[in-house]
């Protein structure tokens, strides 16, 4: 498969970048799905309870073998005897959740995911995305991030990234948030600047990982300072005045948000595009108040924070996605997220959405699944902020566990939601909810696991 979404090379853990797992952390989420710091727990403990559980009743001797076992498959699929499924106590995965004005109905997240799918190249939203989000919104999650939306036409990752600087893409996604929120899904938008991996391509255009020519409709990229992204073109250096017009767009793009109806913005801060790029001091080697240190290298995410919490409502939440390591030596770690984190919170951020990587070219990740969820784990019980885990979450137990734990306060299911847009209706019968307690449209219910046949 082409990979064009430069985040997933796989790749191998720097020691330091790796967190510690016996520390207490905030305790899992309460139903009222705020922060709940009263219960440290320890995360990465096995369920041993469960397990001590499972033996005592072994201990006991089973009746009959034929009578236990039929049980036993009743009990696991939630179902009382006669076969009907039981309203039980939801499980962390299913609560709702609140971030400032918005309820969510769950803690399953779709993450943004580019589909460079603008294929006309003028950023406009088409019936793809469409079907592609309102899918994944009647397919029972909580949250639809849409996938990378640049601020501006150089600001996108590729010519087939959709954006949000003008009239006609804020009418498109005006139609396409409606219906994601009439399938009871709050729609988030993620704002991007792609920064030095700008007018790279994808694969209706080819030139993966390398630049698109300017007269195949590619651009000079811009960035903190002359350095390349691996072997894509050397990006220019922003000047002080062309960073205040990209804040300005960040914020002209915030309002278009509001006015397509989006419910929540999400930054992209992460994955190396261009607020990333100023925070990672072996990308940033500016020397004027953009860079040097933490403060200087964080200053263009905090005015952009600022300039977009300025013209958004009051009730409505603002994310950040950051990347929590670049898993590269010298390198942006976990502890200078959680300092960053730390301010993005004093500025009105309600949450951030934890992944990692996507800075540098030619790092190991150790990608396996849960491998980000410590950095959630870190950051939420160090910043007391919400948190989203990202990254090979592919199993409604596993799911789960995470957000049970208070490793996390919602799981965001990516690339599996791509093979299957309905994976939050078969975590519910996985985890025991009834018909009616999974988040089945209306006109679906029929056809629920568990009563269609
Ligand atoms: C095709 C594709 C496109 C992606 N595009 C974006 C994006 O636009 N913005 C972003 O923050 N992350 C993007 N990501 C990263 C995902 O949001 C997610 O973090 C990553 O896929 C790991 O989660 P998973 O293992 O559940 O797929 C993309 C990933 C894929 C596979």
């Amino acid at each position: 498969m082409v990979q064009e979404y430069s985040e997933l090379d796989d790749k191998a853990p720097r020691a330091d970048s790796r967190v510690k797992e016996d520390q207490a952390m905030p305790g899992p989420v309460s139903g009222s799905g705020r922060l709940d710091v009263s219960k440290p727990i320890r995360p990465f403990e096995s369920d041993a309870a469960d397990g001590k559980k499972k033996a005592g009743k072994a201990a006991k001797g089973v009746k009959s073998a034929k009578k236990g076992k039929k049980d036993k498959r009743a009990k696991k699929a939630g179902k009382s005897k006669s076969g009907r499924r039981r309203e039980r106590a939801l499980p962390a995965l299913f609560q709702p959740m609140e971030l400032r004005d918005q309820h969510i109905r769950n803690r399953i997240w779709m993450p943004p995911m580019d589909t460079y799918s603008a294929l006309r190249h003028d950023g406009v939203p088409t019936n793809f995305h469409y079907q592609h989000y309102v899918s994944r919104a009647l397919g029972g999650f909580g949250v639809v991030i849409g996938e990378a939306t640049a601020v501006n036409p150089q600001g996108r990752i590729s010519p087939c990234d959709v954006g949000l600087w003008n009239d006609e893409q804020t009418r498109a996604w005006q139609g396409i948030v409606r219906d994601v929120k009439a399938a009871g899904a709050v729609p988030i938008v993620q704002l991007n600047h792609s920064g030095r991996k700008g007018s790279s391509g994808c694969s209706s255009m080819g030139y993966i990982n390398a630049t698109v020519p300017v007269a195949e409709g590619g651009w000079q990229p811009v960035g903190p300072s002359p350095i390349a992204f691996g072997r894509m073109a050397v990006p220019v250096q922003l000047s002080r005045a062309q960073i205040a017009s990209i804040v300005a767009d960040f914020r002209s793009a915030a309002v278009r948000a509001v006015q397509a109806g989006f419910l929540a913005v999400e930054l992209h801060a992460a994955h190396g595009y261009l607020l990333s790029q100023f925070l990672d001091p072996l990308i940033n080697r500016r020397n004027d108040e953009y860079g040097g240190d933490l403060s200087g290298r964080m200053r263009l995410l905090i005015q952009v924070t600022d300039a977009v919490r300025e013209v958004i409502p009051s009730g409505m939440p603002l994310l950040v996605r950051m990347s929590a390591t670049d898993w590269a030596t010298g390198g942006w770690g976990l502890d200078e997220t959680i300092r960053t984190a730390k301010v993005l919170k004093l500025h009105g951020v309600d949450l951030i959405d934890v992944s990692t990587g996507g800075l540098v070219p030619g790092v190991k990740i150790p990608a396996a699944p849960n491998y980000q969820v410590p950095f959630s784990y870190q950051v939420r019980s160090q910043v007391l902020i919400p948190t989203t885990a990202v990254g090979l979450i592919t199993k409604p137990r596993q799911a789960d566990r995470i957000v049970r734990k208070g490793l996390a306060d919602a799981v965001e299911i990516g690339r599996a939601c791509l093979r299957d847009p309905y994976w939050p209706l078969r975590a519910a019968y996985k985890l025991g909810l009834s018909a009616q307690q999974a988040p089945y449209p209306e006109p679906y219910r029929r056809g629920a696991y568990g009563i269609a046949r």
